[in-house]
């Protein structure tokens, strides 16, 4: 009797205990469609979803200062550079989920399984078609005097450009990352400025000829009704670059389980959940992103099929330090 009340109690608490549960999403992301995504998860599994909304940088801050009695589950951020650095901080634990191994390819994760990625960015050159000006095909491109004070960046102080140089370094080694730099800054139309956005706009208004920007900005112009967000997408010719060598830099939007998680295991369940298929397509479409498993849909998807690089996110972070190194002083501001 003692022995069959045990086992009830053993088969019935990991249940129980999850679904009177509630998980706490520390998240970066602000999407109407996240809202839909956490319902379905509380459908699902009677687990209900509290939501912190903030900055990545002041959620990880929070994480931190929080420490043990840190309530947060799970935080969503974005850029691998950026979980590389909450990694580093000791924000996430390590998790073993056969699922999440399975359906999240080995380079979009951390290799000691901190954090996970669930959707991903290219990061694509962008050039005024009306320009006449060769159209590139590689990030090195760039950094020819053919572009010469015609070529607009975001500043190497921002995390997108930092894992970008840090996977440049990893492939073609220091010297060349430099060489790419300093070419790229003889090349600058203007000081380092603004947003992705802000750079596609000061090339289809011919302020610069070509510029770098992220997947999800130029989704989100493609999806808009406003006639001056359409006139921008008109003047821009859109290249993936490297498609015969090692293929366009991707990063990703990713998660992890935090160490103190008070709800470990609705936490892995959630993170799983956010692989499915329902899931993985509301959470990609959200921001225009590509998902990490199945096939791009919304704006982007006419972009077309790429080759994407397929080496590890967390180099973007491991390297993130030589990058800044060498923006510093390439004088890319
Ligand atoms: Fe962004």
């Amino acid at each position: 009797m003692i022995r069959s009340v045990a086992l009830v109690l053993l088969l019935l608490l990991p249940l129980t205990s999850i679904s009177a549960a509630e998980l706490n999403l520390y998240s970066a992301r602000h999407y109407d469609t996240d809202f839909s995504l956490y319902d379905r998860f509380t459908e699902d599994t009677g687990i209900k979803v509290n939501l912190i909304e903030g900055g990545s940088d002041a959620l990880i801050e929070r994480i931190l200062a929080e420490g043990e009695l840190s309530p947060a589950d799970i935080l969503i951020t974005v850029d691998a550079g950026r979980l590389w650095r909450a990694a580093q901080a000791g924000v996430f634990q390590s998790i073993d989920s056969p699922t999440l191994n399975a359906r999240v390819p080995q380079y979009l994760r951390d290799p000691d399984n901190l954090w996970f990625g669930l959707s991903k960015r290219a990061r694509v050159i962008a050039y005024r078609k009306s320009e006449g000006l060769p159209a590139p095909v590689t990030y090195e491109d760039l950094a020819k005097p053919a572009y010469r004070n015609r070529v607009c960046m975001r500043s190497s102080s921002n995390i997108y450009n930092l894992s970008l140089l840090a996977g440049m370094i990893e492939t073609a080694g220091n010297e060349a990352a430099m060489q790419w730099a300093q070419g790229v800054v003889q090349n600058f139309a203007r000081a380092p400025q603004g947003n992705d956005t802000a750079q596609l706009r000061a090339v289809a208004s011919g302020e610069c000829g070509v510029t770098i920007a992220n997947t999800y900005y130029l989704g989100r112009m493609m999806a808009s009704s406003d006639p001056a967000d359409k006139a921008v997408v008109a003047e821009l010719g859109i290249v993936f670059p490297d498609q015969d060598g090692r293929g366009t830099h991707v990063n990703i939007s990713g998660a992890g389980v935090t160490r103190y998680a008070p709800n470990k295991p609705a936490a892995i369940a959630f993170m799983e959940y956010l692989t499915s298929e329902f899931a993985q397509r509301l959470f990609a479409e959200g921001n225009n992103e590509y998902p990490v498993v199945g096939k791009a849909t919304g704006p982007i998807s006419e972009l077309g099929d790429f080759k994407e690089e397929q080496i590890n996110a967390a180099i973007f972070g491991k390297r993130q330090a030589q990058a800044v190194m060498i923006f510093d002083r390439a004088g890319w501001r």
